[in-house]
């Protein structure tokens, strides 16, 4: 196994970090190797937004579900796709842009959720710790207030990063065999049997938050409710309007 291969495998969510800071060389680093990503016809549709105002961190932290490494990280960004740059840099050239096109609001958080991952995986090569913050959509609006985000703009998620102040373990991943498939989709219910007997054990042993749970019944919460019911209006608002 080669030394990346390695390190996208020891992959684990930081949600507690140490005081020490990030030089501000290396978070913009950090970036650059976001930009590296591909991207859909190289449109770039995301800007990250770094917040350094400590108010609007801890307000941040409050409107995401209360969590608390939101503020306490050593850097907070949000990640966020960005419709308006490409489609005004077009309108300048005399396009007659159409707006609000669903493969539009496609493209611009598939091209978010790449670069985010090309910093995550810069982050970590680097020894930091990074854990998502998808908590923002809790409270998108108000989150786009406080970053003053302007219309075909919407924010993705968030991600904390820092020096990390504990050594949380790898958390399993499905089987191999069920994610990927040969010519055509077969069914997997053995497989996702297999993997809740793999993650009931790893519930019990985990050096933190132990509980006596697997993958499914995990699951259970984000599927037995209209999870974040208020996004589409949402997006709508902001200039996505799904057409
Ligand atoms: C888009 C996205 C949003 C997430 N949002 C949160 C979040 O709001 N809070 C949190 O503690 N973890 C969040 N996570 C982290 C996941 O819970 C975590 O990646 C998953 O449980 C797998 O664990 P691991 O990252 O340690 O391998 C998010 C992850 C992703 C990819």
């Amino acid at each position: 196994m080669n030394d990346v291969i390695k390190l996208l495998k020891s992959h684990r969510s930081i949600r507690k970090f140490s005081d020490r800071a990030i030089p501000r060389e290396l978070l913009v680093e950090l970036i650059q190797a976001g930009q590296g990503a591909a991207t859909s016809s190289h449109v770039q549709a995301y800007t990250v937004i770094h917040v350094k105002n400590q108010a609007n961190r801890e307000q941040i932290a409050e409107l995401a579900g209360g969590q608390s490494y939101v503020a306490t990280c050593a850097d907070f960004l949000v990640f966020c796709a960005d419709m308006k740059r490409p489609t005004e840099a077009s309108e300048h050239t005399g396009a007659n842009v159409v707006r609000g096109m669903t493969e539009q609001l496609l493209v611009a958080t598939v091209d978010t959720a790449l670069m985010a991952q090309n910093v995550a995986v810069a982050a970590e090569s680097e020894g930091l710790g990074i854990c998502y913050i998808g908590g923002i959509r809790n409270n998108p609006q108000q989150i786009s207030e406080l970053l003053r985000l302007p219309e075909h703009v919407y924010p993705v998620f968030g991600m904390c990063l820092g020096y990390p102040d504990h050594e949380p373990e790898v958390k399993p991943r499905l089987p191999v065999e069920a994610v990927l498939k040969e010519d055509y989709y077969t069914e997997d219910s053995e497989q996702v049997q297999a993997f809740d007997a793999t993650m009931q054990a790893y519930y019990q042993a985990r050096s933190s938050s132990n509980k006596d749970s697997d993958w499914s019944h995990n699951l259970k919460p984000l599927f037995d409710n209209k999870l974040r019911p208020h996004m589409r209006d949402f997006l709508i608002e902001r200039g996505f309007e799904m057409k």
